[in-house]
């Protein structure tokens, strides 16, 4: 994606051997980048949301583990690099995903070929991420298309948290479609729910789709089934941190309350996500470790001030304890269809399994 007509990826390797990624508690506010030396700077960016977003998670995952290859290429502290990485967010299941390819990549490499092993995974991974997110941009396409061509106007799109491209390593997962559908001349306006209690909504898709030329409009999390009530959404799209065998989406907390409002309204909810993002080992949601963040994140809140400093002020009474669970689980039963590089498939086991016939490959 462009910024000030750049072409950026959100994370990449320097010459230098470091990797480089975009700095995203600085957003919307400012566009800075930061270099990762070690494992263990990798794991400080995803465990403190410097780089956030499943994808991006897995990707950051997997360049940690060439950091720690590239000061250590033993099997012992290639062990302790993926568990001290694999403790950083429990949610996400790419981040179990990059670090078991990364593992798979360096098994029965000699030592010292190792460093280039990890380099050279890491970037694949970054690589197939891309090109899976293009893909789910396709396939998602068509199932705005097929809304635009029924509806004839400007199309009401709904999403929640960032499921774009800075939750990726490019395009995004839910907003793939849209940006893909906008470049092809297609009408589409974006509410975006802001996503209390960091906000991902209104400081990272508003800050995406405004640099993208995307008409889209900030709302209060719980605006949304009012909305739909009024006829003002025509189809929810969110992503996905981990996906159940049998079709139940893992996403960013209130999401299950939008899948809740569509059905009720009649509205269309899809959920976008990649091959990583399907734990196929899990039939069930409620089966999925829900991260639990400190509830400092909901007891204050940062901004910036009409002076232009950046502040962050509680919200909260000192004395009120406050509960962070940061994902909430939708069930199968209210996903209209699932949407991955593979195709739109039903919410289901069999839809799952005729996308992937092969799965457990990866
Ligand atoms: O806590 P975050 O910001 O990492 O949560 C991100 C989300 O919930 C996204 O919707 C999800 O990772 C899908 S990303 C393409």
């Amino acid at each position: 994606m462009k910024i000030s007509g750049a072409h950026y990826r959100t994370i990449w390797p320097t010459s230098g051997g470091t990797v480089r990624v975009i700095d995203q508690s600085r957003l919307p506010f400012e566009f800075a980048t930061i270099d990762l030396d070690t494992f263990a700077d990798a794991a400080h960016a995803i465990r403190n949301m410097i780089v956030r977003g499943a994808p991006l998670i897995g990707a950051t995952a997997a360049y940690g583990m060439a950091l720690a290859v590239r000061s250590n290429a033993s099997d012992m502290y290639i062990d302790e690099a993926a568990q001290i990485l694999q403790a950083t967010r429990p949610t996400a299941n790419n981040l179990a995903w990059a670090l078991r390819r990364m593992r798979g990549a360096l098994a029965g490499v000699a030592l010292k070929e190792r460093v280039d092993a990890a380099y050279r995974e890491a970037a694949a991974i970054c690589d197939t991420d891309v090109e899976q997110c293009r893909s789910i941009g396709v396939h998602g396409l068509g199932v705005i298309q097929a809304l635009a061509n029924t509806a004839g106007r400007t199309l009401n799109i709904l999403t929640h948290c960032n499921a774009g491209w800075l939750a990726t390593v490019d395009w995004g997962t839910a907003l793939s479609p849209i940006y893909m559908a906008h470049d092809a001349g297609h009408r589409v306006h974006i509410w975006v729910d802001e996503t209390r209690p960091r906000n991902q909504g209104a400081s990272l898709t508003a800050f995406e789709l405004g640099a993208h030329g995307v008409p889209h409009t900030v709302i209060a999390d719980n605006l949304g089934g009012h909305l739909m009530q009024q006829g003002r959404v025509d189809m929810v799209i969110v992503g996905s941190d981990r996906t159940t065998a049998g079709g139940d989406v893992c996403n960013k907390v209130g999401t299950y309350l939008k899948a809740l409002a569509a059905l009720d309204n009649g509205v269309p909810f899809y959920a976008a996500f990649p091959l990583g993002t399907i734990d196929w080992s899990l039939e069930q949601g409620r089966d999925i470790p829900i991260e639990e963040r400190s509830a400092v994140e909901l007891t204050h809140v940062t901004g910036r001030t009409s002076a232009g400093a950046i502040e962050t002020v509680r919200v909260v009474p000192e004395a009120s304890p406050a509960l962070n669970l940061a994902f909430d689980v939708t069930p199968s039963r209210l996903v209209t269809a699932l949407i991955t590089e593979r195709g739109v498939c039903p919410a289901s086991r069999s839809g799952l399994r005729k996308l992937y016939p092969d799965r457990g490959a990866a």
